[in-house]
């Protein structure tokens, strides 16, 4: 596949203005209850930097997990696994996933049923962008930032062979087949 050009799908201004309304409605929900933020890497770091900054509640813990695809080597079976755990004691705990992107769903189904099996007091989801054309299983975001069809995203934390992710906007590549 090759690269052709890049289409700007959100814009730098348009994802701070965003970001600052997600967070307004996060403070709303939370109050001066203690939340930990588990971002999920690689993709999140830009939103959960920007994100978490943005907050006005008091007590913010930061944690991260970082998810794969188990495989056998020729195919994926499509099975999540944890690369990298929370290192936070989550029962009773309000916590909050921030992800970039929800495309299939498969990652945020699995991320989302582990996290509520440690008895965390509550679990909810932050995603920037949720991306419904390919949707395998449900998943519903409680604060999302950006809703859309298609497209292969880029950018804010968004790779496409681990490039793009420093850029300050969202872009749809095009690609064409070689
Ligand atoms: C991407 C993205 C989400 C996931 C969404 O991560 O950041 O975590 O895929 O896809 P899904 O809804 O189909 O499960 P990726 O595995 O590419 O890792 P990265 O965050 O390091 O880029």
């Amino acid at each position: 596949m090759r690269i052709t050009g890049k289409t700007l799908l959100f814009s730098e201004e348009a994802i701070r203005r965003r970001v600052q309304e997600l967070a307004a409605e996060i403070d709303a929900v939370y109050g001066d209850e203690g939340l930990v933020v588990v971002g999920v890497l690689k993709g999140a770091c830009l939103f959960m930097a920007d994100l978490v900054r943005a907050l006005h509640i008091p007590r913010v813990e930061l944690d991260f997990v970082r998810l794969s695809s188990y495989g056998n080597g020729l195919r994926s079976s499509g099975e999540i696994v944890f690369s990298k755990d929370v290192e936070t004691a989550l029962e009773g705990r309000h916590v909050l996933v921030v992800e970039d992107i929800v495309d299939s769903g498969r990652s945020m189904a699995f991320l989302l049923a582990s996290l509520a099996s440690r008895k965390a007091r509550s679990v909810r989801l932050a995603v920037l962008v949720d991306k419904r054309e390919r949707r395998e299983v449900a998943v519903t975001a409680d604060f999302t930032g950006f809703v859309t069809d298609g497209g292969f995203l880029v950018g804010y934390g968004l790779d496409f062979a681990e490039q793009y992710r420093q850029l300050p906007a969202i872009y749809a590549l095009h690609c064409e087949e070689t």
